[in-house]
């Protein structure tokens, strides 16, 4: 209790890889101008950081980075590049243009990744890390490590990659859980022992990094938060190589919703949230799902006649957050062969009509009828049984 009281109000810091993390989901690619639309998008968000991309990977994505690093405003803009001169010599090339560029360098630390990867021992790699943080620092005061595979790494030879790098300049230290094998307590507590055996970690952010693959990104995330974590590194829509990288939209409201209990808030506009989370949909072509956290289009959709009745009287009793929170106007009642005749007769007001009792029994009867053959009944439908049987008999 008392640490996390040491953290109390200090702002979550959301780092959004969207444009580089998530651009590595399978089947996505995004040309300049995607890129920039998004871009522009994540500095209306309000995100504190956004990774541009990986300017070394490919012509266009240093074009695409330079691009935004020179017209888009406010987020801190940050280039990957592993621990070597070229990559953060073409990492600096692209983000110097922005109003506070930020060079993100990584090198794996586990040791299958340092044995079958890497080919390097670990004092070489942490002369790489080192020397990586060194150069990346004579280009810019805000320098980001990364010790890739973190979560499976050896905890004393990350404590000591992490003091070395924070010595050398880092003034962020990124523990990710590059192949979503953590859990949330043992995620919690590595970034506990952190804290407690890296000396200098007062002069750094320690931030997160989570993939899903077991579906623990988010959980994961917030044990971190919990444990002192301060930056949390996530993609929209929960965009990413795999399974993803822990989803901007699920980290940010239940920061926002659980408030009681985290304590730390962000700054991110939260009602541009499902604004952003189409955009990234249309630009990726990854399509949300339905039953989506947040974003899907179920996420504020009501079915059952219980909960419609519930909702229709008081929204809290089946809504936790409310959708103009997001961006979303309103939240929606299904109907379908679980609603009830209170949230019928809503839509029927909804639509315009104003039938008798009498009139809505007849209809209601013919639109259980119905939604027993039909998953959902649209409007059309129920205009269709209104006029057969108020309307026409
Ligand atoms: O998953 C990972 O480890 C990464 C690093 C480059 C931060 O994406
Ligand atoms: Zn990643």
């Amino acid at each position: 209790m008392e640490e996390r009281r040491a953290y109390m109000g200090k702002h979550i810091q959301i780092f959004d890889t969207t444009l580089r993390d998530g651009e590595q989901t399978p089947g996505v690619s995004l040309n300049l101008q995607e890129k920039y639309e998004i871009a522009k998008q994540l500095a209306k968000l309000n995100v504190d950081i956004i990774e541009a991309g990986f300017p070394i990977a490919s012509r266009g994505d240093f074009e695409a980075v330079k691009n935004i690093a020179k017209n888009v405003s406010g987020p801190v803009i940050a280039g990957l590049a592993r621990a070597n001169k070229q990559d953060i010599e073409i990492a600096w090339e692209a983000v110097k243009y922005a109003e506070r560029p930020r060079i993100h360098t990584f090198i794996a630390t586990s040791d299958i990744h340092m044995k079958y990867k890497l080919k390097m021992t670990r004092d070489q790699v942490i002369e790489a890390a080192v020397n990586a943080v060194k150069l990346a620092k004579r280009f810019t005061p805000d320098v980001e490590f990364s010790a890739e595979d973190a979560s499976r790494s050896d905890p004393e030879f990350l404590y000591r990659i992490f003091e070395e790098a924070i010595k050398a300049g880092a003034t962020v230290i990124n523990v990710p859980d590059t192949v979503g094998y953590a859990v949330p307590w043992e995620f919690g507590r590595l970034i506990h022992k952190i804290r407690e055996n890296v000396p200098s970690i007062y002069k750094a952010i320690i931030s997160v990094h989570c993939h899903d693959d077991l579906g623990l990104a988010v959980a994961n995330s917030l044990a971190a938060v919990e444990n002192g974590a301060q930056q949390i590194e996530v993609a929209v829509n929960g965009l990413g190589e795999r399974a993803g990288n822990a989803a901007l939209e699920e980290i940010v409201m239940a920061l926002n919703t659980r408030s009681d209990f985290f304590m730390n808030p962000t700054r991110i506009e939260t009602t541009q949230i499902y604004r952003t989370s189409r955009l990234v949909s249309a630009l990726t072509g990854i399509q949300v799902p339905p039953n989506k956290a947040i974003v899907g289009a179920n996420a504020f959709a009501h079915e059952s006649g219980i909960h419609q009745h519930g909702v229709l009287e008081e929204k809290s009793t089946y809504e936790i957050m409310k959708p103009e929170t997001i961006g979303v106007s309103t939240n929606k009642l299904v109907m379908g062969k679980h609603s009830g005749r209170h949230a019928f007769k809503e839509k029927l007001k909804e639509m315009g009509y104003n039938l008798s009792d009498e009139e809505i029994n007849k209809v209601f009867q013919k639109f259980k009828d119905l939604a027993d053959k039909k998953k959902e009944i649209s409007e059309k439908d129920i205009e269709a049984l209104v006029e057969e049987e108020v309307i026409i008999t």
